[in-house]
């Protein structure tokens, strides 16, 4: 027997009879894609990433040294440590210069005891404290010099209460020269805000520097390694290129921290550490504690590029410091240095063994070349200063190299007076690639998804280099990533996909930051000490970049590209390794819309299609430490029939079709 509907089923039934008979009085929006007839190819590298080490991206984020402050470099030396004793006289620590023998590292600590319980000793704080994890092995490591008497150096964990979650000892080498000695421990707890004690028992002195703890469980496990979660979630986004070491930092506050690659490859203890421009950058945000190690240099940069089979793309400080600083400038005729480093690079990275540069890479431990094809010549520039310089690298570079397509700044704005003048001189010049910065309302995103629809093709290519909507407004501490921003960038990014036979690099800015030592926001990625999550921006990059294909598929919607009629926005191409069409499609609107896809000249097509989903309603909508899948792709599919794949578009949804070709 039937059951008879109560009034509340009664209810239902008939506001979804009356919902689907309104939903399918509304026209579908009909999006035509021309598989018969595909455009320009895709770089292979199109979508990328972008490093910078500021919000302790580098030093306490993506390096995982735990030890801040580790060879005594910092303004202050002692910062970061503190000296624990029960008695005064315990033991005490002294400062010492050896910038004559040791320019690189000139700094270390000089410590006495007279404490034969081990009652002297030095925490040392971490970047915020140090994560720390249940029954992981870490590598505590120190550099002894000089040492007298009958010294022995305990290690300790500690959580944030104080108490002991790990030891292990070692007897430091009584000798004249320096030593570096290890031991491991393994933690018993997990403790996010945990610290590193060491105390010397006994009386005696010895000479200490880089003083270090590694997690064990670093990316692809090595030794003094990268942080293994961070690297996974970029390595997720099969990145087709990084950019490094960013953004300012590459130019510095002036010249004299300007970023200099040859300083940041070899052994860790010889590699000069700086205060990092992002330290007081900004009067809102100081962090009197952020120093450049470069402990996370160019090699594992070139190293980390080849294990995500990204391309690598450094960008080079070119005679110019940071022109929101102190626009230093390096006088023509003294630029030889700043050029021969570029070309030194191309070196390291590509040549043979015969090289100078190419043997240096393989006494590191690569002697195959990384393959490098690209090289950007200073970042945020503008002016004449810029045009004269860049014009001296890309006569170098290009009469040695001419291979190597060179990346040139478009200025730090994406137009303007500025802007206008430094496109004209980079295409007067025969620029490869120019570098166009947009830090913008949401709202400009979603009005300037045609931005490069009308573009010259007879100028250089364009590298999108640093984008992210702010919510707020540029360098606001309000700023937030929210879902309204990663739709607006979806939207805008249709942009760049219908125009990749223009635009052939893309990259969202910043990549990284710590929830308690951030400068900049918005960001891709954020930490704390143990754990990380992606952004709705990050599910957005990653939906671009694992569905990448390699010719754009004109699409078009009412005859013409969908660049925000009736809020919506769609790209398409093809990927011949999997033949498939791939569509992407932006509804911006609150409004849940009918849509169809139709395939013409494909032939057969598959009947089932894949769907990446990205939805909510809430634009608000933010992933968390806690929540970090609050916002995240969801896997649908669909039924295609007859060329014409039907679906209906969620509101404020961002959707990738993957339709296979019989
Ligand atoms: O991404 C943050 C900063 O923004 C970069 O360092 C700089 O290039 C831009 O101004």
């Amino acid at each position: 027997m039937k059951a008879i509907p109560n009034m509340k089923q009664r209810f239902v039934l008939l506001f979804s009879v009356l919902f689907s008979t309104m939903l399918s009085a509304q026209s579908p929006a009909v999006f035509n894609v021309d598989v018969a007839h595909p455009g320009a190819d895709i770089s292979p590298s199109m979508w990328g990433i972008f490093f910078e080490d500021i919000n302790m991206g580098a030093d306490g984020g993506l390096y995982s040294e735990l030890v801040k402050n580790r060879s005594f470099e910092f303004n202050k030396p002692l910062m970061g440590w503190k000296e624990v004793k029960k008695d005064p006289a315990s033991g005490s620590i002294l400062i010492e210069n050896r910038q004559e023998k040791n320019a690189a590292n000139p700094r270390f600590a000089h410590v006495t005891s007279h404490a034969p319980k081990g009652e002297y000793g030095l925490v040392n704080e971490g970047f915020r404290g140090m994560g720390l994890k249940k029954d992981l092995i870490y590598d505590f490591s120190v550099w002894t010099g000089t040492t007298t008497g009958n010294l022995v150096l305990h290690a300790e964990l500690l959580n944030a209460a104080g108490e002991v979650i790990g030891a292990a000892s070692l007897v430091p080498v009584v000798s004249n020269g320096w030593n570096k000695q290890t031991v491991s421990l393994q933690c018993r707890e997990t403790e996010p805000k945990g610290s590193l004690r060491i105390w010397f028992a006994g009386n005696g002195s010895t000479d200490v520097d880089m003083i270090s703890l590694f997690p064990t469980d670093t990316w692809k496990n090595r030794p003094g390694g990268l942080r293994g979660d961070l690297v996974q979630l970029l390595a997720d986004m099969k990145p087709g290129f990084m950019r490094f070491p960013g953004g300012c930092i590459v130019e510095g506050h002036d010249l004299s921290v300007r970023y200099q690659w040859k300083k940041t490859i070899g052994p860790v203890e010889e590699r000069t550490a700086i205060i990092n421009r992002w330290n007081y950058e900004f009067a809102h945000r100081p962090t009197p504690d952020y120093y450049q190690s470069f402990g996370l240099g160019f090699f594992e940069y070139f190293q980390m590029c080849e294990d995500m089979g990204a391309e690598p793309l450094p960008i080079l400080n070119c005679g110019m410091a940071c022109q929101f600083n102190t626009s230093e400038v390096v006088p023509l005729d003294q630029l030889d240095p700043y050029v021969q480093d570029a070309l030194d690079l191309i070196e390291f990275a590509n040549g043979d063994a015969t090289t100078a540069g190419g043997k240096l890479r393989a006494q590191l431990g690569h002697p195959a070349p990384f393959g490098m094809e690209l090289l950007g010549v200073g970042n945020e520039q503008w002016g004449e200063q810029y045009v004269e310089r860049f014009e001296v690298f890309q006569k170098a570079i290009k009469s040695k190299y001419p291979e190597i397509r060179l990346v040139s700044s478009a200025g730090p704005g994406s137009e303007g007076e500025q802007f206008r003048y430094l496109s004209k001189a980079m295409a007067g010049l025969g620029a490869d690639i120019v570098d166009e910065h947009y830090y913008q309302k949401p709202e400009w995103f979603l009005q300037n998804a045609g931005r490069y629809d009308a573009y010259d093709r007879n100028g250089p290519k364009i590298f999108a280099g640093e984008y992210a909507a702010q919510s707020d407004r540029v360098v606001s501490m309000e700023n937030k990533n929210n879902w309204r921003c990663a739709l607006a960038e979806a939207a805008f990014m249709t942009g760049l996909e219908r125009n990749a036979d223009l635009v052939r690099l893309a990259s969202y800015a910043p990549l990284m930051a710590h929830v308690d030592g951030w400068q900049w926001k918005p960001d891709m990625i954020w930490m704390d000490n143990l754990r990380s999550f992606g952004t709705p921006n990050y599910y957005v990059q990653k939906m671009y970049s694992t569905n990448r294909g390699d010719r754009i598929l004109p699409v078009t919607y009412k005859n013409t590209p969908a660049t925000g009629q009736d809020s919506l926005y769609a790209s398409a191409a093809f990927d011949k390794t999997t033949n498939e069409a791939i569509v992407k499609i932006v509804n911006a609107s609150g409004k849940q819309q009918p849509a169809e896809i139709m395939l013409a000249g494909a032939g057969k097509l598959n009947a089932a299609a894949k769907i990446t989903l990205l939805q909510s309603n809430n634009l608000e909508l933010e992933n968390s430490l806690d929540q970090p899948m609050r916002l995240a792709p969801v896997e649908q599919t669909a039924t295609v029939k007859a060329g014409k794949l039907s679906t209906v578009l969620a509101p404020y949804s961002f959707a990738v079709f993957r339709i296979k070709l019989k």
